[in-house]
């Protein structure tokens, strides 16, 4: 894999590049005021809602919420992927883009992700290595031989061999206490109740997890032969969320791309192999739930998700799960439709025996999701009763309301109609109850990018963040982050790491602040914000922002006075009065909130 674009470069685009420009070569764009407009690329409209900001190199749609920076914009728009939108900004600016090695720095500092993909990194060339040159490799080798797996396809998976005992990663790459906690942090060593540390992964073939960049972020391992757990996975790390990932996806997305369509397995060697056989669009969901993030990675790059199960019935449950899940991303000309294999076999089984043609079949005839659903539907309500029938509706309510305007949702409609034995008035009065709201009758043009229904409370924290991400170059009026860390309220945390950013980072606009928070967990929450409107009028921001931070600040004074308070109490019934040194600080405290109160932060 290709090193890492390092930060600074980044950032370095994000100054170049403006927003205006790459969206008015697309969607030609008309000034109005301080913004431009024109009708929104991402749903159908006739009077123009969308808006872009040159200040914020930001643009926001106030009819479907569509939002972002013009990195997000080109991913949305032009469906590319991030590595693809850097490469084509670049090529724009004429700059070759550097690579880190694996020696490079952080490459994040402040993030806290930077350290851990460097770890992973070194991880990653270490296992491959023992899969060639370790004494013990042939017996990895052999395993994987008798898997049907060639030569070829384990280097095309990079995969590698974690050999027995307990330190052999420790040796090689935790020589200093400080490395040893970044393995541990990593998810690939853990700590000994007693004292140092034990490597993680043991006589396993290692599979490495990538993400959306090509970065190592965890791994998979598979014991050899016989032996439980059968799989370990890396635990949860602020670089490896298994709810978002998908194995293979970035090998996977020439092809998924290519054929516009992506199957998704359950495991690790089910990708490969499947791949081996030529069938290169399948991912895996590593052995969990098939989640809304999931779906909207794949549905960045194609329109049609194959979803594989095994055919008993916990395979149709997982369906069932996954179905739920996949009906908010429902846009117009998305398809998805449920595969489901003969019990005891599993995709890895059916290609070595059916080879790739006989899997493709098995493909074009999986059952599309619109049948899936009514099927199962069906099932658990007797339709040949007025009841029954009256259930199935019941039933299909809060399903077909999650299904976003468009032609698949009339679609199912009218096969509700049909099997309700109703008519398609009486269906949509039942179906629509008091949710007046959902019967918009938009037709969506393109799917719109999913920026998800995050609805976001009004809270001072949030408030603040808002105005951070709008204004980055105010930050510095929140100067003290450490102090405002001790106030433990929700989102405090992302809130000042928000601010610092800004203020390490000067002359960083809303978007290139975005740009920082592009892998972090709550970036589309940090988008929401940063979209929002405000009630304040442009002039009086900085004053708004100044009048936040004192209120927090004062809640935090607040907080210590009331401790101080309880402790004065205490000491009273204890003693019979409160300690001299009490009542100063007391004092003193009350002086503080009051200064705070007229002067502000
Ligand atoms: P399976 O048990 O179906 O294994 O688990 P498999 O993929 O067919 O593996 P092989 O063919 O025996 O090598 C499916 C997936 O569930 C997860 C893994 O992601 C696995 O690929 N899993 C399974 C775990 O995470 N841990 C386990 O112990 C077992
Ligand atoms: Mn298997």
């Amino acid at each position: 894999m290709a090193g890492r674009i390092p930060q600074h470069f980044i950032d370095e685009l994000m100054v170049r590049t403006d927003i205006v420009e790459v969206i008015d070569s697309r969607v030609p764009l008309k000034r109005a005021g301080r913004e431009f407009k024109a009708c929104c690329p991402f749903h159908d409209e006739k009077t123009p809602s969308f808006t872009v900001s040159q200040d914020k190199q930001f643009y926001h749609c106030f009819g479907c919420e569509a939002h972002g920076t013009a990195i997000g914009f080109l991913m949305d728009y032009e469906h590319m992927d991030f590595v693809e939108v850097i490469e084509h900004l670049a090529a724009r600016h004429g700059l070759e883009i550097p690579r880190e090695s694996s020696a490079g720095h952080p490459e994040r500092p402040g993030k806290g992700g930077g350290d851990l993909l460097d770890v992973l990194d070194k991880a990653d060339r270490f296992y491959r290595e023992q899969l060639r040159k370790h004494p013990n490799a042939k017996q990895a080798i052999t395993y994987l031989k008798q898997r049907g797996l060639t030569g070829q396809t384990a280097a095309r998976f990079g995969l590698g061999f974690a050999p027995e005992g307990w330190d052999n990663l420790i040796n090689a790459a935790g020589n200093t206490e400080s490395a040893r906690q970044a393995l541990e942090h990593a998810g690939l060593v853990n700590k000994r109740s007693t004292q140092g540390y034990y490597d993680r992964f043991r006589h396993r073939i290692m599979f490495p997890i990538h993400d959306h960049r090509g970065r190592v972020v965890g791994f998979g391992g598979r014991v050899l032969g016989d032996g439980e757990p059968k799989y370990l996975n890396s635990p949860e790390t602020p670089v490896f969320h298994k709810g978002a990932e998908l194995y293979g996806l970035y090998a996977a997305r020439g092809a998924i791309k290519s054929t516009q369509k992506v199957l998704v397995v359950e495991g690790y060697l089910d990708v490969v192999t499947l791949a081996q056989h030529g069938i290169e669009y399948a991912v895996g969901t590593l052995g969990t739930a098939t989640t809304r993030a999931h779906l909207e990675r794949v549905f960045r790059y194609c329109t049609e998700v194959v979803f594989c199960f095994d055919g008993d019935r916990a395979g149709r449950a997982a369906a069932w799960r996954a179905l739920e899940s996949l009906l908010p991303s429902l846009g117009e000309g998305r398809q998805a439709s449920f595969l489901f294999l003969p019990e005891g076999d599993d995709p890895d089984s059916i290609v070595n025996k059916e080879g790739r043609e006989g899997f493709e079949q098995r493909i074009q005839a999986a059952t599309p999701f619109s049948d899936f659903l009514v099927q199962q539907l069906a099932h658990q309500t007797d339709v040949t009763r007025m009841d029954g029938r009256a259930r199935l509706i019941e039933l299909a309510k809060p399903l077909v309301n999650k299904i976003p305007a468009g032609a698949l949702k009339e679609l199912l409609k009218d096969r509700l109609t049909g099997l309700a034995q109703t008519d398609r008035e009486t269906l949509e009065r039942l179906l629509d109850g008091h949710n007046q709201a959902a019967h918009a009758t938009a037709t969506v043009k393109r799917a719109p990018p999913s920026h998800g229904r995050v609805t976001v409370k009004r809270s001072p924290v949030r408030e603040l963040l808002a105005l951070v991400l709008q204004h980055p170059e105010l930050a510095h009026i929140a100067h003290d982050t450490e102090e405002l860390k001790q106030l433990q309220a929700p989102g405090i945390e992302l809130l000042t790491e928000v601010i610092q950013t800004a203020i390490d980072t000067s002359g960083l606009t809303t978007a290139g602040l975005l740009e920082r928070f592009r892998d972090h967990e709550h970036h589309r929450h940090l988008e929401k914000l940063a979209a929002r409107a405000h009630i304040t009028g442009e002039d009086r921001i900085e004053e708004e922002l100044r009048w936040l931070i004192t209120r927090l600040r004062v809640q935090l004074v607040d907080r210590r006075i009331e401790a101080l308070k309880e402790r004065s109490k205490e000491q009273e019934a204890r003693e019979g009065r409160a300690s001299e040194s009490v009542k100063k600080q007391l004092d003193t405290l009350l002086k503080a909130k009051r200064e705070l109160q007229t002067r502000g932060p």
